[in-house]
């Protein structure tokens, strides 16, 4: 098995070349790369020795990995964290050219001999050379130990205040916020409660709409719940309670990229699939495909919404598309095909039918009429139809199937081994006939496969079994 083609291997989900992986940390975009820092253990296929791992990609699709970025310490080892471009040279650290990127995560003391003894804490690095090599800054820890095993700094640049704003969890469902002029000095300025959250907090003003007259504040904690609200730069005030982001049984500590320059304007998720399986693999765990975020109005008021980023149209390779076709029971209209790789996207009236869905390599993605459910792989979502139809986006790659429901007002993000042999492909409708508005199948190719990106899909050595 060739690296980066292994059975199990996803072929456009991000996945390390080798070994273990967790939270995607120190998300920021600068000079049109997009840097995706990774909670990584150097030294084996389960998790230890947290270190962060580093890659970049110009598309969100292709990436390059790079050498590891920030090690372990004294201090403690390098839990998650995040990662801004420090335009002002606000920390002074600026040496040339290029602005500095600067990464903020949590010195875990006490993970590791070298660290024995020593509480968790709020350290920074910085980079003069676009990422590619990394300095501590040598008055670390920047914020001490204020309870428990506190963690996973986000920050952020609040531009009416001029100032830093560190979202930080506390213990339990708790979390604090701290202000700082140049990311070394902070200051607490308020704390946030949020049910059902805890660990890597995320913290982004939306508009709602599209309207930038009319936006929200979105605090986010690592299950996936999330609060809208009001923030001032010092106060958060909840508006709606914990919110529900995430109906997959693989998704966890997702955050978003900071400085996607204005121009663009999106603010792009990503999280870590956690608890998928990958026997035999030389890496473990895998990265969600990243999604835009948007806040829109439902009938149950404002609510977020995650569609995969327009980029994987960069590997599309052969597309077929059907319209206004009859479901009838017992019939599949995709009878022979096989898809491995695919952008699937359908929009369905489900009529007469009970129920109607997709069947990709043996599983099905349902959706029960009566309960208005749609489910994927043993997890459940509410899918109201929407003028008697609902649309699904679905992502198949070999070792993934993410589901979007309605534009992406629910997302199902699920790991699966498929049977190797088994890639059929149907669409069905069950108790009735239904029918097939629109499907569109792009098959994709996989992301690893570029000219431009052989340096890391043809490098030794070989990890395999
Ligand atoms: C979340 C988490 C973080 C921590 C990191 C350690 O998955 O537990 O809270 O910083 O993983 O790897």
């Amino acid at each position: 098995m060739a690296l980066y083609d292994e059975t199990y291997r996803p072929q456009f989900h991000f996945t390390p070349k080798t070994n273990w992986t967790n939270d995607p940390n120190g998300l920021m975009c600068y000079k049109g790369e997009y840097h995706l820092f990774l909670q990584h253990n150097p030294h084996g296929i389960n998790w230890g020795h947290m270190t962060w791992g580093h890659a970049v990609s110009p598309d969100l699709v292709h990436w390059t990995q790079l050498d590891h970025a920030i090690y372990p310490d004294g201090l403690g080892t390098i839990f998650s964290g995040s990662g801004v471009v420090d335009w002002n040279n606000t920390a002074g650290f600026q040496t040339g050219d290029e602005a500095v990127l600067v990464c903020i995560y949590t010195s875990a003391g006490g993970t590791s001999p070298e660290s024995e003894g020593q509480p968790f804490t709020q350290s920074i690095a910085y980079s003069n050379d676009r990422g590619r090599t990394w300095t501590k800054h040598e008055g670390n820890p920047v914020l001490g130990h204020i309870v428990g095993s506190n963690r996973d700094p986000k920050v952020l640049w609040h531009e009416p205040t001029q100032r830093w704003v560190m979202a930080l969890f506390l213990d339990g469902n708790d979390y604090a916020f701290f202000g700082s002029p140049d990311l070394k000095d902070w200051t607490r300025l308020c704390d946030v409660h949020i049910e059902g959250a805890s660990e890597c907090p995320d913290l982004f003003e939306l508009p709602v709409d599209g309207d930038p007259a009319n936006t929200k504040w979105v605090f986010w904690g690592a299950s996936g719940n999330y609060l809208l609200g009001a923030f001032d730069g010092t106060a958060f005030t909840p508006e709606s309670e914990s919110l529900r982001s995430n109906w997959g049984a693989n998704s966890y500590a997702a955050q978003t990229w900071s400085d996607i320059p204005p121009e663009d304007g999106r603010r792009i998720q990503i999280a870590w699939m956690a608890k998928g399986e990958y026997p035999g693999m030389p890496f473990n765990q895998q990265m969600t495909f990243p999604v835009e975020l948007t806040l829109r109005t439902t009938p149950d008021g404002i609510r977020l919404h995650k569609t995969p980023v327009r980029e994987i149209e960069n590997i599309r390779d052969e597309s077929l598309i059907w319209h206004d076709a009859a479901l009838t029971p017992g019939a599949n209209l995709l009878e022979g095909l096989e898809g491995e790789l695919l952008d699937l996207r359908a929009e369905i009236e489900p009529a007469g039918a009970a129920a109607v869905g997709i069947t990709l390599r043996g599983e099905r993605v349902h959706y029960d009429v009566a309960s208005a459910t749609v489910s994927s792989l043993g997890t459940e979502a509410p899918l109201p139809l929407e003028d008697g139809r609902i649309r699904l986006q679905i992502l198949l790659d070999r070792t993934t199937v993410e589901v979007f429901g309605n534009d992406g007002a629910i997302s199902m993000p699920t790991c699966f081994l498929p049977d190797p042999a088994d890639r059929g492909l149907g669409v069905y409708a069950e108790g009735g006939e239904a029918r097939l508005v629109s499907l569109e199948i792009h098959r994709l190719r996989s992301a690893w496969r570029r000219t431009e990106h052989s340096a890391v899909a043809l490098s030794p050595p070989r990890g395999g079994p």
